[in-house]
């Protein structure tokens, strides 16, 4: 099974990190924004945070009165800077892959994950351990590339656009043609796995879940009309999809 470990490639963990620093971003504009607007209330939980890179979601879900937050990745240049700038007494983060969940010898009233499933080569095996690792009445909350936005291999433009580069609409390619995706993003050879929503649903399905919510990417028209070249194309597709999902057994 492949785990890269693109964050430690130095030329693209500077990229990523300066892309944060930019206040005007695809992460804190449109993913954090809906992702903790589908969070239970976190006082008292105990919350593990899958993929937790530069760590300022498990310093959010910390923030908003988590008992305790375990953030796990595999890049220890994302954990390094984790705890240099995002750590609390109730913060703990650990070098691990999220193929390796199932060794965490407890259990969470929180799962959640932001933009790291796209990197898990067995999607339905992760979302089994995730399963495991939860209590009974646990929810777990995710985002994740949208597969209209991994339908892409950078062969072509993104978007067809008029003479003038204005957007006209969305390509899409391959995306019935499931399985890794190696783009030249920062550095030759960007590794993704594309699925379709509807393997997603039933990986989700089949590990025991219920799906609560779904919610795809979405920003506002001002947003939009102050950052046209930022955020412009997010009227014709979505770049994240997101779930919360509860247990089967457990349901209301
Ligand atoms: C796009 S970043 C998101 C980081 C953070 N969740 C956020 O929202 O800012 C993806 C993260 O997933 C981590 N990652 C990639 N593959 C992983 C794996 N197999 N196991 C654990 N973490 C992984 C990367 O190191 C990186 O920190």
């Amino acid at each position: 099974m492949s785990r890269q470990n693109i964050y430690d490639n130095e030329a693209f963990f500077q990229r990523f990190q300066d892309n944060r620093r930019n206040p005007v971003n695809f992460n804190d504009c449109i993913e954090t924004p809906i992702l903790l607007s589908m969070l239970p209330d976190l006082r008292g939980k105990s919350v593990l945070d899958i993929g937790c890179g530069m760590g300022q979601h498990a310093r959010q879900y910390a923030d908003m009165g988590a008992e305790s937050v375990l953030g796990i990745d595999i890049s220890r240049k994302m954990l390094a800077y984790a705890q240099a700038h995002n750590s609390a007494a109730n913060i703990t983060y650990l070098p691990m892959a999220m193929e390796d969940i199932d060794a965490i010898d407890r259990r969470f009233d929180l799962v959640t994950s932001s933009l790291a499933f796209d990197y898990v080569e067995d999607f339905a095996g992760l979302m089994r351990k995730v399963h495991g690792r939860m209590r009974e009445d646990a929810k777990f909350v995710f985002s994740m590339s949208h597969p209209i936005a991994t339908a892409w291999d950078g062969a072509y433009d993104r978007y067809t656009r008029t003479e003038t580069g204005e957007r006209l609409y969305a390509n899409l390619r391959n995306y019935c043609v499931e399985g890794l995706r190696k783009v030249d993003w920062v550095v030759d050879g960007y590794e993704c796995y594309h699925r379709t929503v509807a393997t997603l649903i039933n990986a989700l399905v089949g590990a025991g879940f219920v799906i609560e919510a779904c919610r795809e990417a979405t920003i506002s028209d001002e947003m939009r009309k102050r950052h046209p070249e930022m955020f412009g194309g997010t009227v014709h597709r979505p770049e994240f999809i997101f779930f919360r999902c509860g247990k089967w057994e457990t349901r209301a």
